[in-house]
C-alpha cells in the first residue's frame, strides 16, 4: 500500500480515480515559492520559541531551499498521489533531510497554511497589477498628450451628443482606472493578514508565537480567530469582484475601439502589429486584441460567479470546496495581467484620424445646445431656448442642413435675437471653450486634467 502523508488510520489505498479527483497539484503547484516561504517562516519561528532545535530547523530551512531550487528548474516531478503542493514540498524535503522533515508540519494544518499561501501569492500579485494599471493609465495620458487638440462627437444613447476633446475622452478611463488602482489598494490591507498558527481551525497546543512568524513573513497583522482564518476567503473574493469591474473598464475601452476602427466610424487605425487578417477575406483587418479583451471579461466574471458560488452556505470552517478558489483566482490573475499589458503596448500603436472625428462633430447638430444657449445669453429663458432650437434643427433636418448652413435671414425666422455672431458662438472651438465647468471639456480644464495627471504619476 502505498504511503499517504495523512494515511495512518487508512487500510485501503485510495481509488485512482478518487486520487486524480482529489489532487489540486496541476493548479496549486503555482504556489511552491509562497508555500516554501511560509514554510521558512513557520520554522525560524519554532525555532525562536524552542518548540524544536535551532539546529534542525537550520537543517530544514536550507533543505527547503534546496526544494525551492529543485522547483525553480523544474527538476522535481509533480504527481496526483501527492494531492497538492504542500505534501510535494514535504515529501521533497524528506528525499533532502530524511526523516527530520517530518517534524515541518508542527503546530500547523494545511488549512491555515495554504490561507497563507495563498495570501503571499496574492499580496505581491495584486502590487504587480497596481503598477501594471498605473503602466496603462500613464499610456493614457500620453495618449491624451499627443492629442490635445483633437475634437470628437461625444455620445449619449450612442447618439452623437456634444463635441468633446479626444484627450478629454481618454482621461475618462484614466479616472476608471485610478478607482480600480484604489479598490485593489484598499483589498490588500484584508489580503496582508496572517493566518498561520491558527492550525486546523483551532489554533494550537505549542507555543507559537504569531507575532514573530507576522514579522518574518511581512504581514500587517495577525488574523484574530482561528476558524475565520481557516475559513475566510473573502480576500479572494474580493480580489475577483475589483478585477471584474477592472475587466469591465477594459471591456467598455475595447467596445469603442472596435466601433471607432470600423469603417462606420473611421476615427482611429490599429497597427499591424495589434490587429489580424481573415483566412477568406483578403481585405479584413480585424480588432481581435481589442475583441479578445471584451470576450476575456466574460471569463473573468465567471471566475467571480464561480467563487462566490463555492463560498456560498459553506459551514465553518474549512471545507475542501474551497479547494475550488484556486482555479478562478490564477485565471482571473492571469487574465487580467495579460489584458493590460496588451492594451498598454497596444495604445501608443494607435493612429488618430482628427479629420474624421472633426468631420463627425459637424454632422448630427451636436451645436444645438449651443444654439439654445446663444438665446439664453440674450435674455431667453432655457425651456424657450431648448424648443426654439429644437424648431430650427427640424427646419434644417427637412432641407438636408445642419443648422450653421442656414442663412441669417433664415434663423432669425426662429428668433430676432439671433445675429451674425450666431456662427461664430456654435463653432466647435468655440464650443469646447466655453465648457469651463470644472470637470468639463473645456480646453484648459482638460488641460489642467492631463498635467494634474502627468504630475501624480511622476510622483
Ligand atoms: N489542497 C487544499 C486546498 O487547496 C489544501 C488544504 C487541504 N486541507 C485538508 N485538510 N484537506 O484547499
Amino acid at each position: 500500500m502505498s504511503e499517504k502523508l495523512w494515511g495512518g488510520r487508512f487500510s485501503q489505498d485510495t481509488d485512482t480515480l478518487v486520487e486524480k479527483f482529489n489532487a489540486s497539484i496541476d493548479v496549486d503547484k503555482r504556489l511552491y515559492a509562497s508555500d516554501i516561504c511560509g514554510s521558512i517562516a513557520h520554522l525560524k519561528m519554532m525555532a525562536h520559541e524552542g518548540i524544536i532545535p535551532k539546529d534542525e530547523a537550520d537543517t530544514l530551512i536550507a533543505g527547503l531551499g534546496r526544494v525551492k531550487a529543485g522547483m525553480d528548474k523544474g527538476e522535481i516531478a509533480f504527481s496526483d498521489s501527492l494531492e497538492d503542493i504542500h505534501m510535494h514540498v514535504e515529501e521533497a524535503l524528506g528525499k533532502e533531510t530524511g526523516d527530520l522533515a517530518k517534524k515541518l508540519h508542527t503546530g500547523r494544518s494545511r488549512n491555515d497554511q495554504v490561507a497563507l499561501d495563498v495570501r503571499i501569492y496574492l499580496k505581491e500579485e495584486t502590487l504587480t497589477i497596481i503598477r501594471m494599471l498605473t503602466g496603462f493609465q500613464r499610456a493614457l495620458v500620453a495618449m491624451a498628450r499627443k492629442h490635445m487638440d483633437v475634437v470628437m462627437p461625444g455620445y449619449t444613447h450612442m447618439q452623437r451628443a456634444q463635441p468633446v476633446l479626444f484627450a478629454h475622452h481618454l482621461m475618462a478611463y484614466y479616472e476608471m482606472m485610478g478607482r480600480d488602482i484604489q479598490r485593489f489598494q484598499d483589498s490588500l490591507k484584508r489580503v496582508d493578514v496572517m493566518p498561520l498558527g491558527a492550525a486546523a481551525l483551532a489554533g494550537t497546543t505549542y507555543p507559537v508565537n504569531r507575532e514573530y512568524t507576522r514579522q518574518v513573513l511581512g504581514f500587517g497583522k495577525v488574523s484574530e480567530n482561528s476558524i475565520d482564518s481557516v475559513s475566510d476567503r473573502d480576500f479572494v473574493m474580493e480580489f475577483i469582484a475589483h478585477a471584474s469591474i477592472c475587466m469591465i473598464h477594459l471591456s467598455r475601452l475595447s467596445e469603442e475601439l472596435i466601433l471607432w476602427s470600423s469603417s462606420e466610424f473611421a476615427f482611429i487605425t490599429i497597427s499591424d502589429a495589434f490587429t489580424t487578417g481573415s483566412s477568406i477575406m483578403p481585405q479584413k483587418k480585424n480588432p481581435d486584441v481589442a475583441e479578445l479583451v471584451r470576450g476575456k471579461t466574460g471569463r473573468v466574471v465567471g471566475n467571480l460567479v464561480a467563487i462566490l458560488t463555492v463560498m456560498k452556505s459553506l459551514p465553518m470552517a474549512y471545507n475542501k470546496d474551497m479547494q475550488e478558489d484556486k482555479e478562478p483566482l490564477f485565471d482571473t490573475v492571469d487574465t487580467l495581467k495579460i489584458c493590460i499589458e496588451v492594451y498598454t503596448r497596444m495604445l501608443p500603436n494607435i493612429m488618430v484620424h482628427r479629420d474624421r472625428m472633426k468631420a463627425a462633430c459637424k454632422q448630427g447638430f451636436l451645436n444645438a445646445t449651443d444654439f439654445a444657449d446663444y438665446l439664453v445669453g440674450r435674455g431667453m429663458a432655457f425651456r424657450q431656448a431648448h424648443s426654439v432650437a429644437g424648431k430650427a434643427v427640424a427646419v434644417a433636418l427637412s432641407q438636408g442642413k445642419e443648422l450653421d448652413d442656414l442663412s441669417l435671414e433664415e434663423l432669425r425666422s426662429f428668433s430676432d435675437l439671433i445675429n451674425q455672431d450666431i456662427y461664430h458662438f456654435i463653432c466647435l472651438d468655440q464650443m469646447i471653450a466655453r465648457r469651463i465647468s470644472y470637470g468639463g471639456t473645456g480646453f484648459d480644464n482638460v488641460e489642467k486634467a492631463v498635467q494634474r495627471a502627468e504630475k501624480e504619476l511622476n510622483s
